[in-house]
């Protein structure tokens, strides 16, 4: 995907709790930027295993601490409301046609003031609305073979204006990122 800007941030990251530390400031972010005043749509990319799940719970219970959030690998998505947002969560993991989206009636889902986080995206394509925000997440042990390892690679790349300041905000918030 072609990215409209070049903001872009990478985060090693050592253990489930810097990953929820992460996310929780992601959450943070989108909140000090005035993101949630409109639509946000976050694609989570990485190989089964890498943490997209991990990182919506996360991310969701940011917002709503006692939330049970349930994996939507069966339902295609699973929504949930906090008083500042509505956050939809896609797994498109088990679409077979990107036309089953009309179904799920997304256009009536992604209104006003949401975010989508969408894990497997390439799924929907070219009907599930662009990204503002990619996250690719890489297991350590695609770099050195550790399977043993909690480390993950975490990398935020901005595809819209909006997507830019929210990454920004992360690096301001989040210590030790590595920017270009
Ligand atoms: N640093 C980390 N970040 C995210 N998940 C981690 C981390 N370390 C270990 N894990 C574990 O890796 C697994 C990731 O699974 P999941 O989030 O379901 O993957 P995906 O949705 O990408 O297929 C979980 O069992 C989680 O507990
Ligand atoms: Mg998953």
């Amino acid at each position: 995907m072609q990215a409209t800007t070049e903001v872009m941030a990478r985060y090693p990251l050592k253990s489930e709790s810097d990953t929820q530390a992460l996310a929780k400031v992601f959450a943070e972010s989108m909140e000090l930027c005035n993101a949630l005043n409109t639509g946000v749509v976050v694609y989570l990319e990485g190989d089964l295993g890498a943490g997209k799940s991990f990182f919506s719970r996360a991310f969701i219970q940011a917002f709503l601490p006692k939330e049970k959030v349930k994996s939507p690998t069966y339902t295609i998505v699973e929504s949930y409301n906090s008083s500042k947002v509505s956050i939809h969560h896609f797994d498109l993991y088990r679409l077979c046609d990107p036309e089953e989206l009309e179904y799920l009636a997304i256009r009536d889902l992604l209104v006003d003031r949401y975010v989508a986080l969408v894990e497997w995206p390439s799924k929907g394509v070219p009907l599930f609305p662009k990204a503002d925000i990619l996250i690719r997440i890489q297991h350590q042990d695609e770099v050195s073979q550790d399977f043993a390892s909690d480390e993950r690679l975490f990398t935020m790349t901005a595809v819209s204006k909006m997507g830019e300041q929210v990454i920004q905000k992360v690096g301001e918030q989040f210590a030790h990122p590595v920017t270009e």
